[in-house]
Formats: C-alpha cells, sequence, structure tokens
C-alpha cells in the first residue's frame, strides 16, 4: 500500500463512506504513524507576527483587499517574549507566521532568526509566503530550520483561479519548495480540502505529489469560508462537475491526513488548527489518531490572535498556562506522549544519514 498507490486506489479510498471500511484505514494510518516516527507529538509554538499581505488569496481573510481588517506588526521584543513562552513550556519549535508582508525585510528577519537561534535551544520555522531564492538563502544562512508553503492545490487551473499571481509574475510554488530543498531547508507543504470547484480526483494527485516531492512536512485542513473574501460569494465560487465536489468537513481531512501517511511514511503531519476549528470538540484527537504526529499550539498574543483572521472562529488552545495544560491532557489521554526534542522530521534526517530505514 506504501508509497505505490494508484491514483484510482486514493480517490476511491476519499470517497469511501463505509465505516469499517473507514476504521481499517484509520487502524492502518495509526499503526505506520506509530512504527514510522513514534507515539511522541511534537508541539510546535505558532507565533502569526505579522497580518499585512499584499496578496489577494480569493480564500483568505487576510487579502490585501480586506478593509475590514486592522492590521499588525509585532517589535521583536514581543516576538522574543513569545519565543520565551515557547521554551518555558518545553516546546522544541516556533514558527514565525505572518501574511507574505513587504514590511517584513529580509534584513529584520535574518536579526530575528539569529536572535531567537543563539538565546534558545528552540528549531525555527518560517511560514512568510513565496519569497524570492536570495531571501530563502538569506535567512538559512541566519540559521532557520524549516519553512512552510503550501502549495494549495494541485490543480493548476483552480489554484489561479483562487489564487492571483502578483502583477506581472507567475506563482509557481512548486519550483519555491525545490529551492527550500535545494537550500537544505525541512520543506513543509499541504492543500486545503474542499476548496469549492476541488474533486476527489485532484485530491488525490494533491497526495500523490506529497509523495513525489518527498516531503518533510505535510499540513493540511478544510477549507473554511471568509464573509469578506471572493469565493464566499456564490457566483464567483468555481464548481466541480455534479456529484464531484470535496467536501471540507472533519471526515475528508482526516481520510487526507491517513492517506497522506500512508504515503509518505516518515513526514511530520501536524493535526492543524483549521481541523480543530471545524470540530473543536475532538477534531485535534482525530488527527492524532488517524496519522498525525504534530500539533501547533497558538502562542500569539490574544489581542493580535483575533485580528490573524485567515478564517472566522478559529479555534484557539494554549492562550496561556491553562490552555498549554490542557492540550498536554488531551495527548496523554489518547495514550501519547509529548515530545521533548526538536522533533525533527525522519525524511529529513534520513537524507543526511543514509543508514536504510524500513519506511
Ligand atoms: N480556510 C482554510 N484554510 C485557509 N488558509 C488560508 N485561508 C484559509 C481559509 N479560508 C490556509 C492556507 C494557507 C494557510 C496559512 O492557511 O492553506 O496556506
Amino acid at each position: 500500500m506504501l508509497l505505490t498507490m494508484e491514483h484510482s486506489k486514493i480517490s476511491a479510498w476519499l470517497r469511501e463512506s463505509d465505516q469499517t471500511r473507514l476504521a481499517q484505514l484509520w487502524q492502518e494510518a495509526d499503526g505506520v504513524r506509530r512504527r514510522a516516527v513514534g507515539d511522541a507529538v511534537h508541539l510546535r509554538g505558532l507565533i502569526e507576527f505579522s497580518n499585512y499581505c499584499r496578496r489577494q488569496c480569493a480564500y483568505c481573510g487576510l487579502r490585501a483587499d480586506n478593509r475590514n481588517v486592522q492590521r499588525y506588526c509585532m517589535s521583536d521584543a514581543e516576538i522574543m517574549q513569545c519565543a520565551g513562552q515557547a521554551v518555558q513550556f518545553g516546546y522544541g519549535t516556533v514558527v514565525l507566521q505572518s501574511g507574505e508582508d513587504p514590511g517584513v525585510s529580509a534584513e529584520r528577519m535574518s536579526r530575528l532568526v539569529r536572535r531567537i537561534k543563539s538565546r534558545t535551544p528552540l528549531a525555527v520555522t518560517l511560514s512568510l509566503g513565496e519569497r524570492t531564492d536570495e531571501e530563502l538563502a538569506q535567512w538559512r544562512a541566519a540559521g532557520a530550520d524549516r519553512y512552510l508553503l503550501r502549495f494549495e492545490t494541485s490543480n493548476r487551473r483552480l489554484y489561479e483561479r483562487i489564487h492571483p499571481p502578483r502583477p506581472g509574475t507567475r506563482s509557481d510554488r512548486i519550483a519555491i519548495l525545490h529551492t527550500l530543498r535545494k537550500l537544505d531547508y525541512e520543506v513543509g507543504s499541504g492543500v486545503m480540502i474542499g476548496i469549492p470547484g476541488q474533486t476527489h480526483d485532484d485530491l488525490a494527485r494533491d497526495i500523490r505529489l506529497f509523495g513525489s516531492l518527498n516531503l518533510d512536512m505535510i499540513g493540511v485542513g478544510p477549507y473554511l469560508v471568509h464573509p469578506d473574501a471572493p469565493l464566499a460569494d456564490p457566483l464567483r465560487r468555481p464548481a466541480a462537475p455534479s456529484g464531484q465536489q470535496v467536501p471540507a468537513d472533519d471526515l475528508t481531512t482526516c481520510k487526507v491526513i491517513a492517506l497522506t501517511r500512508l504515503v509518505c511514511p516518515r513526514a511530520n503531519i501536524p493535526a492543524t488548527t483549521a481541523l480543530a476549528t471545524v470540530n473543536k470538540d475532538d477534531g485535534m484527537e482525530l488527527g492524532l489518531t488517524r496519522g498525525a504526529n504534530v500539533f501547533m499550539p497558538n502562542l500569539t498574543p490574544p489581542e493580535y490572535r483575533v485580528l490573524y483572521e485567515i478564517y472566522p472562529n478559529k479555534a484557539c488552545t494554549s492562550e496561556a498556562d491553562d490552555g498549554h495544560r490542557r492540550v498536554r491532557e488531551r495527548i496523554e489521554a489518547i495514550g501519547r506522549t509529548v515530545g521533548s526534542s526538536r522533533g525533527d522530521s525522519s525524511n529529513y534526517l534520513d537524507r543526511h544519514d543514509p543508514a536504510p530505514s524500513p519506511y
């Protein structure tokens, strides 16, 4: 079943509704997860430090044209304080995420990365959108360990409808993922599930692409409607042929997580905030027991977090010690442990240590 799973089989699983068959999928994915990456759930402290964005993504609440957003950019001191909190909570990683903010200079970012790397033991993940090769190289040289850039959908026509390029350019996220790999980052990508116009076949191709890109980290979550984004308007929404639209729900997200684990056994796969948002009761647990091995508690100060509205009603975990304790308890309640290392991707480590792995 591993790596070689054909398109038709993946696509059939995505349409599967029989509970008994699905239980087999969950079990298989959970077993592969345990054997390939173990029982530890790695925690990544998410710092959403700027919500300025120059892009016009049709799905996202932070798009440049949305005048209903109050924009902010945290100071270096505020960001360092959040990083300190990550250390205090015992997290191995911070994720610095922002909109595609031209106000954050490459130099400032490098300085910040250097500061975090010299003052803490944290791994640093960047998620700053489509940036130039020079910027990416500069941040890697400053010590950044990982970079996240979702390709959103492998269907090029759909991508172009929901993700307009900056004027005079072509948006090629796959090319950027290759650059990141050459720069020796741990490379992460992913897609949204249930984008209007997305079919099961599209999604099956996305999962196969995760495998052929040999990604180190793969984040997937349901598409959630933002009322101020063009995709909320039924007249501007792409449509899939009848019966072929992928639902944007927790079940389909879990199927994608499980199938991704089977195709990419050694990758780090988070139970994402979007999954925890569509299912606030146990979205996190469902993800973690159906193939995921990472969770990203939000460390953004509450006054900024409410302004980082890529979609409404974001699930919020770990706003303070209390939330942090709760996340630990929930992980332990499903028989898992909280990771105590940086939680580097086994896939990445394998590339640097040629000792054979059974996966
Ligand atoms: N619903 C779900 N996910 C979204 N993202 C952006 N907007 C939305 C939305 N409305 C996801 C994209 C992006 C990541 C940071 O958040 O996949 O890459």
